[in-house]
């Protein structure tokens, strides 16, 4: 939600700040801004809609300036607008910030700074910021932002800039995400690392309660109390190729057609075919605290919750442990029954995600073991929980998310295979037939990749339709629900993903030949039934897509269309039928000229509630 960027050093400050609002876009994107300090004046450039607007109005009507902040969009308080863009200023224009994340006490401090004179001019919980800064500023801006932040409630990560006090980006952090590039005579702010990339991979990473100030010749940091920090500078393995498109029309493409990869290396140096162990040493959990946990809850939202769902049956049928899986935002509000004998896992891409981190921190509260699976180091997630594993799939940059789900997936995988061994529940030749399918997963998934067009083709078809039925059971049930999931929020088009039994319970009244259904049909356990959801479709005027193993000769004389996707055991087939409802939704999405990466109304990370 939103991205903030700063720049103080020797390049074009406006060209930085600029590359940088590009790549933080994902994040936000209803309207964007900067403000440069020039001299003694501070200038801004507000407008509404895509940074390619701000870049145009720049273009048209250039400035220079010294250092600066920019930011882009994602509206909560106030409608997407030029007034309510970013970066807000302070009564006489010589304090301007930008913000990520939501004031929560803004109506009393606007109340507050009102009374002692202050003018607003927007509908945004961030302008009380810069007033807020200006009523304790007394020359000195670090010391203005400490004393502002300590009033203000709610989640934020900040940047502000004074005319007053120059050459020097305040940064405040508490809850989202804020990171410090460090180059050489020259410093960077950012919300992720992806915008710094280009100039620097050595990072310091600004924890909650902390304050950064940034000049040209090096960063100082503090606590809000006053209380000085010495951090370390962290090398960040990730390049600038990855967060290109590579040939490809959109982020969204190319990182579907990374899985395959993305599976390989997040399976890399964790299993052993010739032993059927799994290592996962790194976890930070000890083998002993895995063998006494006798339940599982997992924790998440959205994409992640779906490959949680996943993870159920993975961990269920390997290391026969109950599971249950809980969306975080309600879980967070919920009067749960603390168990000392479960392992609260927690999925996030971004590791960002505020209903999720409020989700661990109630858990952490209350003294239980938790782990968090997740894409980002040194993501709020990670740093807060017990045990961390990794899913090593490199930025993912479309704001629907794909090769995340197959990586969190993987790791799931292996997760379920390593508390298997521990508890001895799995003999070691069920662990080798298990890895050794595990293995083959990345090639098939090539296989289906090879054949994209021809699903292409298939979404081709259906253009004209306004609402799709999903339907799985058992382990496609969770892939039913992703595969609607990724229809509705790149192509707009309504969509319900059901667990086949349920259908004769209420959707039914639905299927009409203006209704298609996508029915996920590995050949499994569920098979037969999936087949008797196919015959009430089809009895009912419907038509139906299955996406069925190559082997299966059955289902085509019973449905209108199949995708076909390599044979695979059972249990694993999450993993080959996802990626042909990613692919079916992209060139939906693609073809009804949807802005695929940057989905309306959403954004990558939701770090607000
Ligand atoms: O970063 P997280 O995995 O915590 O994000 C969770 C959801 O916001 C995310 O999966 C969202 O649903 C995506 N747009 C799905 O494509």
């Amino acid at each position: 939600m939103c991205g903030i960027i700063g720049y103080i050093g020797n390049k074009d400050t406006v060209s930085v700040l600029l590359d940088g609002l590009k790549k933080l876009e994902y994040r936000g994107y209803d309207s964007a801004g900067m403000a440069i300090v020039r001299g003694d004046r501070i200038i801004r450039k507000r407008v509404k809609g895509k940074i390619t607007f701000l870049e145009k109005e720049l273009k048209s009507s250039p400035i220079k300036g010294d250092y600066g902040v920019g930011h882009t969009r994602w509206a909560t308080h106030g409608r997407p607008s030029e007034e309510n863009a970013h970066p807000h200023q302070d009564c006489h224009g010589d304090i301007v910030v930008v913000h990520n994340g939501i004031i929560e006490n803004y109506v009393s401090l606007k109340e507050k700074l009102a009374n002692q004179g202050h003018t607003f001019k927007t509908e945004t919980d961030t302008e009380v910021i810069p007033h807020l800064i200006e009523q304790h500023f007394k020359g000195n801006l670090e010391e203005a932002v400490r004393q502002a932040v300590r009033e203000m409630e709610g989640a934020f990560a900040v940047a502000a800039v004074s005319a007053k006090d120059r050459g020097k980006i305040v940064v405040a952090r508490q809850g989202p995400p804020a990171v410090i590039g460090i180059g050489r005579d020259e410093y960077f702010i950012s919300s992720d690392i992806n915008p710094l990339l280009s100039y620097t991979r050595d990072v310091v990473f600004l924890q909650d309660r902390e304050i950064a100030v940034v000049r040209p010749d090096g960063v100082t940091f503090k606590t809000f109390s006053g209380r000085s920090v010495k951090k370390e500078i962290e090398h960040v393995a990730w390049n600038p190729v990855m967060i290109e498109k590579g040939g490809y029309k959109h982020f969204m493409l190319k990182e579907i057609f990374e899985q395959p990869q993305v599976i390989r290396d997040t399976f890399k140096g964790r299993m052993s075919l010739d032993t059927g162990s799994i290592y996962l040493d790194e976890m930070g959990i000890a083998e002993n605290d895995i063998k006494r946990i006798s339940r599982a809850v997992i924790i998440a939202c959205g994409t992640s919750f779906h490959s949680g769902l996943v993870g159920k049956y993975f961990i269920e049928t390997l290391a026969r442990i109950p599971v249950d899986v809980e969306y975080a935002s309600e879980y967070r509000y919920r009067d749960f029954i603390p168990d000392e004998k479960a392992l609260y896992i927690f999925i996030s891409q971004s590791g960002e995600t505020a209903d999720t981190l409020a989700a661990l921190k109630a858990v952490k509260k209350k003294d239980l073991l938790t782990l968090a699976l997740c894409n980002a180091d040194s993501s709020s997630l990670t740093r807060e929980s017990k045990g961390v594993l990794l899913t090593h799939a490199g930025p993912e940059i479309g704001v629907a998310a794909t090769k995340t789900f197959s990586a969190q997936m993987s790791v799931l995988a292996l997760f379920a295979l390593y508390t298997a061994q521990i508890k001895g529940v799995l003999s070691r030749e069920k662990s080798i037939a298990y890895i050794k399918e595990l293995q083959r997963v990345p090639h098939k998934l090539e296989i289906i990749l090879n054949a994209a067009e021809a699903v292409e083709l298939l979404a081709l078809d259906f253009l004209s339709y306004s609402h799709f039925l999903y339907l799985g059971r058992w382990v496609s049930y969770p892939i039913a629900l992703e595969g609607a999931l990724k229809l509705k929020e790149i192509s707009y088009v309504h969509a319900e993903g059901y667990p086949g039994g349920e259908m004769k319970h209420g959707p039914i009244a639905l299927i009409d030949e203006k209704m298609p259904t996508m029915v996920i049909a590995p050949k499994d356990r569920v098979f037969d039934k999936v087949l008797s959801n196919v015959f009430e479709v089809k009895a009912r005027l419907g038509t139906v897509t299955a996406v069925a193993f190559r082997s299966d000769k059955e289902i085509a004389k019973s449905v209108d269309k199949v995708i076909r996707i390599p044979d695979i055991h059972e249990l694993f087939s999450p993993f080959l039928t996802a990626v042909p409802m990613q692919l079916f939704a992209y060139y939906i999405a693609a073809a009804r000229g949807a802005d695929v990466d940057q989905p309306r109304n959403l954004a990558k990370s939701v770090t607000v509630e």
